[in-house]
């Protein structure tokens, strides 16, 4: 949808003219390497993507925030004076999430009339939810400036879009979508330090090689009880860990050799969970001085041994997942894969020559449809920057 065609929209749910109609805009976001790593405070590399949630708006001068969406058939209606009332919303418990948190750190939350256009895929491990929180974040704060009151730069906004997530929608997530969502730089990869959100950008000028981000359209049920069930695993991990190394404060404190020397204190799948971390760190650190001297053959390397490490060890990617990051390391051109996001369904992300991506979409297409009858979907991404409002 255009901006002016959205805007049109806007006025035809909400009355008035289009000339008042405001845009904002975040981004979801694709982890290149560093998976189930942010909650254990260490580094990661995620990119913003060019598939947005865009919401258009407008203050509305009264008490409520009205909600409306493109996508989907759903409307909701927030009462700004009982922001803590709405978590079990079919639909619009992430923006209220972000109101309450925010009204909560001294916001000046005002009502608005909002309509959203998410083109980035629910359910993919895109970051759709982390896309609607930082768009909402960005639109309420700028309103709450120009009420005079407080403003967030866009690290307070994805601090406080995750605070919604983990306390307001229930979901444990760590900070890597919203940061990434809020803070990313176009044709750029985020170097994010989990544990202190100091970051540097990597540029993603692959040389001849292009990302290409794959869906495999497979529904992620398994995933919120195994993430909460990983977290909880790898502190048990990281307490046994500490008997022998007190001063890792995270479990990505630990290094290579530590962890070697002292892994005798864990057993079975903790200790399995553990290695997944202790060496998935490393890959990132690996990964970007690797883009840094232009080595795109060990990138591709490192992203496999990550996917490898995420089925074995980890154990969160399922069979689906498997499938197409074998098709795809299969394929010419494709010199790495690996799944991306949460695990248990969503996308993969492989690093593919530029000239054989139109062959590559096309066989590794068929091959995963005839194993597993989904059909996979492919998207022309590309990295962008994190939110902001758009000014035409
Ligand atoms: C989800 C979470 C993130 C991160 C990834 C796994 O996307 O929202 O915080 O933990 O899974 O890397």
């Amino acid at each position: 949808m255009t901006h002016s065609e959205l805007k049109e929209r806007f006025a035809r749910i909400y009355g008035g003219r289009t000339e008042d109609v405001r845009l904002f805009s975040a981004a979801g976001r694709i982890n290149i390497i560093g998976e189930h790593i942010d909650y254990c405070g260490g580094p990661v590399l995620p990119a913003a993507l060019n598939l947005r949630c865009l919401v258009a708006a407008r203050k509305n001068g009264g008490n409520v925030i009205r909600l409306a969406a493109t996508t989907i058939d759903k409307r909701a209606e927030l009462d700004i004076g009982r922001l803590d009332g709405y978590r079990k919303l079919e639909w619009g418990e992430y923006q209220a999430g972000v109101a309450y948190v925010m009204q909560n750190d001294g916001y000046n939350i005002v009502g608005c009339d909002l309509l959203y256009d998410c083109d980035v895929p629910f359910g993919s491990g895109l970051s759709s939810s982390a896309a609607i929180e930082v768009a909402t974040a960005y639109t309420l704060s700028t309103f709450s400036g120009e009420a005079g009151c407080k403003t967030g730069d866009n690290v307070a906004l994805a601090l406080l879009s995750q605070r919604a997530e983990n306390e307001y929608a229930g979901v444990n997530c760590g900070i890597m979508d919203q940061f990434a969502s809020a803070m990313g730089k176009k044709g750029n990869a985020i170097f994010l330090d989990c544990a202190t959100l100091k970051y540097e950008y990597v540029s993603l000028d692959l040389g001849g090689y292009a990302m290409v981000i794959a869906n495999s359209n497979k529904k992620r049920s398994l995933q919120e009880s195994k993430y909460n069930e990983r977290r909880a695993e790898v502190t048990a991990a990281l307490e046994l860990l500490q008997t022998r190394l007190p001063r890792a404060k995270n479990l990505a404190d630990v290094s290579v050799g530590d962890f070697e020397g002292a892994k005798g204190v864990l057993s079975g799948k903790i200790l399995d969970r553990a290695r997944h971390v202790v060496y998935e760190c490393d890959r990132v650190k690996r990964s970007v001085a690797a883009m840094r001297r232009g080595d795109i053959a060990e990138l591709g390397r490192l992203l496999n041994e990550s996917h490898y490490s995420l089925r074995d060890l980890y154990e969160v990617t399922g069979k689906e997942l498997d499938a197409l990051t074998n098709f795809s390391r299969g394929a010419a051109g494709c010199i790495g894969s690996r799944m991306t996001g949460a695990g248990f369904g969503g996308c993969a992300v492989s690093l593919v020559q530029k000239d054989r991506v139109a062959e590559f979409v096309d066989s590794v297409g068929k091959l995963y449809k005839a194993a597993t009858g989904l059909d996979a979907a492919f998207y022309d991404a590309f990295a962008d920057d994190g939110a902001f409002e758009i000014r035409v």
